[in-house]
């Protein structure tokens, strides 16, 4: 039997935002954040781990190249053979191999869709299984990168802010599983954008330092509505589950604003999109579909399935694209000829605004391959 472990890990898509760290060390959040995490048949990072005594450093290989073990891998590595050592799950010598590792994502790294979120969460899974820990990794994932620590749950997540020091309780916990909402659909466009723009570490930092409304909602406005949304959630109220989820994405973003100096992740295409989404809502007379932006320009639209053919119509006849065929990715969906009072709420804009979009569904969390498809061959190599 090989002694490769591989698995696969989710990308998660937040409606309440986690922006801003009390501990940039143990990367402890300001406030609680919930999000949904996206099916893995669609988009996912793969990784494969194995520990030998031949080995003579700790290696890494990400999308093929070598890179190197981060600050932020080593604790996590750390922390996941001090939980085993605490568990007694393997021996002393084992815990002292060095350890091969080869991650891949099966979508574009560079797009800024919530990559490293996955990687980490994935990263620490498989190290989980390597050392047979068997307790929750939330909280070590969470040393990789801060919205990593949702990705290690499936369906629906809630990371605790936690208020202990040392961030013991700082973890995630599923409100609801993958089964429970099964109409729920995410529809992810990505904007065309060659701009660097500030990390979230970056940004974070400059946000807690300087914005005041930053304080403001890290108080009243977070807490309010995590348990709202998560009543929403509880009960399938897709209305308020939209409003709270375009609320908090548009005053993280305000906050980005409201820093000193201000930064911007949204440009031009995602306001239009924004305004699309509010006058497709207005018409519906009800609030069929939530929009909301990370640390980019790419939009993430929660909508019912029914409401799915509608709006992919929508957006390709408001995004007119130079490859057609090729735009839409992920689940099968059909299309519907659009009313002239839908078609009247806006005008084609020039081609090629949106890249193209990905259609995917609430998923499961990360989970084991067993077809033997591991990314390292036998000699704890990466595959050719
Ligand atoms: O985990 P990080 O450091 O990539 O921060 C993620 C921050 C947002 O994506 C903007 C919000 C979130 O909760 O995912």
């Amino acid at each position: 039997m090989s002694d490769i472990v591989t698995v696969i890990a989710p990308v998660n898509i937040a409606v309440i935002k986690y922006w801003g760290k009390r501990d940039e060390e143990l990367i402890l959040p300001l406030n609680d954040s919930v999000s949904a995490t996206l099916d893995t048949s669609v988009m996912c990072a793969k990784t494969s781990v194995c520990a030998r005594s031949s080995f003579a450093e700790d290696e890494i290989w990400l999308n093929k190249e070598k890179v190197s073990f981060s600050k932020r891998l080593q604790n996590c590595l750390r922390e996941i053979k001090a939980r085993a050592a605490a568990e007694k799950t393997v021996d002393e010598a084992f815990l002292e191999r060095k350890i091969h590792v080869c991650s891949e994502n099966n979508f574009p790294t560079a797009a800024g869709l919530a990559s490293s979120a996955a990687g980490y969460a994935c990263f620490v899974s498989a190290l989980a299984k390597l050392y047979k820990v068997k307790s929750d990794v939330s909280s070590i994932a969470r040393l990789g990168s801060g919205s990593a620590c949702r990705s290690v749950y499936g369906g629906f997540v809630r990371w605790h802010a936690g208020t202990n020091p040392d961030g013991s309780d700082s973890v995630a916990t599923q409100i609801a599983d993958s089964k429970h909402w099964p109409e729920m659909r995410a529809l992810i466009l990505v904007v065309g954008d060659a701009k660097k723009t500030t990390s979230s570490t970056g940004g974070m930092s400059i946000s807690v330092k300087t914005s005041e409304l930053m304080k403001h909602r890290v108080q009243y406005c977070v807490p309010q509505r995590t348990e709202a949304i998560i009543d929403a959630i509880r009960k399938k109220d897709f209305p308020k589950f939209a409003e709270i989820t375009m609320k908090d994405s548009n005053q993280f973003h305000a906050i980005c604003q409201d820093s000193y100096p201000p930064f911007v992740y949204m440009n031009d295409t995602s306001h239009y999109i924004v305004s699309l989404i509010h006058k497709y809502n207005e018409i519906s007379g009800e609030v069929k579909v939530a929009y909301t932006f990370d640390a980019g320009s790419n939009a993430c639209l929660y909508l019912l399935e029914k409401e799915v053919p509608k709006i992919i119509s929508l957006i390709k006849y408001a995004f007119p694209s130079s490859n057609p065929d090729s735009f839409l990715t992920g689940l099968a969906s059909e299309e519907e000829v659009l009313s002239p009072e839908i078609l009247n709420i806006c005008e084609p804009q020039t081609k090629d605004l949106i890249k193209y979009a990905i259609y995917t569904k609430v998923g499961e969390g990360p989970s084991e391959v067993s077809d033997g498809s591991h990314l390292l061959d036998d000699n704890g190599m990466p595959k050719a």
